[in-house]
């Protein structure tokens, strides 16, 4: 890539003059961004200067990376000799269970070294499912409606409580949530966690393009700009200072996770074992497709390297092939959960603007003339630039992939109904806490149609048979039984 020797702009530094801006951009082809310049009042010229003196120094590297996006749209079977993804199989699959036990105390080893980071990624905008606010607050406790938040919270004080350390959780938003989820954080004490391990920060912008590749003005003084992507967690950890706070207290290992999958196994210590056993830098958990629409991303190894392809850049003949035994070929399902080292995240935060491939998707943005170039054929007028975190994946030098079972860690809310949406993902909430219930011979009563655990004090099966209530009534508020109409089916 020939803009190697490109250096982002300092978000703190001088805005250059304007007829310094307004020669490079037009250098680039993009000087009618200051179309309105003379029009404008003092106040909008300067926000336009800060903004284009923020982006000049990228431009060129920016305008290189779209142009291979747009081209590459669609095409993952360009990306180099693709073939299967190798993944430390679950026990069902060949798995062996003594490698599963040894990872699990390495893991707790960690937690309990106090070494353990947690990162959530919860800037994206929740469009699909059509709610307003930060997905973080939407409702899923099937009893309660406690929010996702909630939720993490409860897991995060239980694993806090077995590990005997406070550990970090670091909160990822865009300039679309940031403010929404700090009133929330602030509303709700931090949901009963230590202040200081709680850190919010916010993830960068990229500018949007039309599809001539020109910069899209959003008015006369701004240029349209979206979240980058959760590829810019690297980039926003150093540049919020989440690397320096990691380093300070000691931990060394970043476990990083979706906003949207409140059975996700927060901190898992045999992902973490498995991690630390392979000594890699980056690691990454699947589930088992079975069907091939799945939306889900699939690792696999491209040119030799393990990679995810995103569903949507994902060839349907790759897609669907199957091996003789009539399972997917390219089954390994990526479920947007990595543990990465300290050391890898400082090299990528450095190099990521470079290393991390942008990925273009068409869509409607607001602009000037939004009207007059409005594509037919899906009503977008131009591209909204983002990169993925999971593009970090070959850059690393040693990387672990672990099976793990979606009926017990994947159920994440993507939709407003159907498939990934609320109403199935309590269903699944209810299911599981069901059966750990059940184990624990606590089987809820005839006609309940609503469970939840709290789970800063029960985190699985075993720990519902450890606590030892003698019925539910002993939990208390630990476990929440529902046997209202709730107007929902559960
Ligand atoms: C994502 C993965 C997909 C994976 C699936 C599993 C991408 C591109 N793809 O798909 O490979 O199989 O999850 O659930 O991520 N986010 C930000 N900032 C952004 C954009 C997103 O923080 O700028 C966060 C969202 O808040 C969310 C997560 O990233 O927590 C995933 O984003 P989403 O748009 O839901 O990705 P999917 O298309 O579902």
């Amino acid at each position: 890539m020939g803009a190697a020797s490109i250096v982002l702009a300092d978000p703190k530094a001088e805005t250059l003059d304007i007829e310094v801006l307004r020669q490079r951009f037009e250098a680039h082809g993009q000087g009618h961004v200051f179309e309105f310049w003379d029009q404008l009042g003092p106040e909008a010229r300067d926000a336009l200067a800060r903004q284009a003196t923020r982006l000049v120094a990228s431009l060129p590297l920016l305008i290189e990376q779209r142009q291979a996006a747009v081209e590459g749209l669609g095409a993952g079977s360009e990306l180099g000799p693709i073939t299967p993804g190798e993944a430390i199989p679950l026990p069902e699959h060949g798995g062996d269970l003594a490698r599963v036990d040894a990872a699990r105390r390495r893991g707790l080893d960690l937690l309990g070294a106090g070494r353990v980071g947690l990162c959530v990624v919860a800037g994206g905008q929740g469009t699909r499912l059509g709610f307003d606010g930060p997905k973080g607050a939407f409702p899923v406790g099937p009893v309660s409606e406690r929010s996702l938040f909630a939720l993490q919270a409860q897991k995060i004080r239980g694993l806090c409580r077995r590990s005997g350390h406070s550990i970090p959780w670091y909160i990822m938003t865009s300039e679309a949530t940031d403010e929404a989820t700090r009133a929330i954080f602030d509303a709700e004490a931090c949901f009963g966690l230590a202040p200081e391990s709680v850190r919010i920060f916010t993830q960068g912008m990229l500018p949007a393009w039309d599809f001539q590749g020109r910069l899209i003005l959003e008015n006369p003084h701004r240029i349209a700009e979206s979240p980058d992507g959760h590829g810019g967690t690297l980039m926003a950890l150093d540049n919020s200072g989440i690397l320096a706070d990691m380093e300070a207290r000691g931990v060394d290992r970043l476990f990083y996770y979706q906003v949207d999958n409140p059975m996700i196994c927060l901190g898992d210590p045999v992902f973490l074992g498995f991690h630390e056993e392979a000594q890699a830098e980056m690691s990454c958990k699947v589930i088992r497709k079975i069907d091939p629409d799945e939306k889900v991303g699939v690792l696999a190894q491209v040119a030799g390297s393990p990679s995810v392809i995103e569903y949507t850049e994902f060839s349907a003949e790759l897609r669907e092939a199957r091996d003789p035994d009539g399972g997917l070929v390219h089954w390994a399902g990526n479920i947007g959960i990595h543990v990465f080292n300290l050391d890898f995240l400082r090299r990528m935060a450095r190099e990521s603007a470079r290393l991390l491939p942008v990925h273009a998707s068409p869509k409607r943005i607001q602009s000037m003339n939004s009207q007059s170039n409005l594509r037919a054929s899906d009503g977008a007028n131009g591209y909204k630039l983002e990169r993925f975190v999971f593009d970090a994946l070959p850059w690393a030098k040693r990387t672990c992939v672990v099976e793990v079972r979606a009926t017990e860690e994947f159920s994440p809310i993507k939709n407003a109904t159907g498939k990934d949406s609320p109403e199935s993902c309590r269903t699944e909430l209810v299911g599981c806490y069901r059966t750990w219930l059940e184990a624990a011979g606590m089987a809820p009563p005839p006609g309940t149609n609503g469970i939840e655990i709290d789970h800063s004090v029960i985190d699985s099966a075993e720990e519902a048979a450890e606590k030892g209530f003698a019925n539910l009534a002993d939990a208390g508020e630990a476990i929440l039984i529902s046997t209202r109409p709730t107007g929902r089916e559960i």
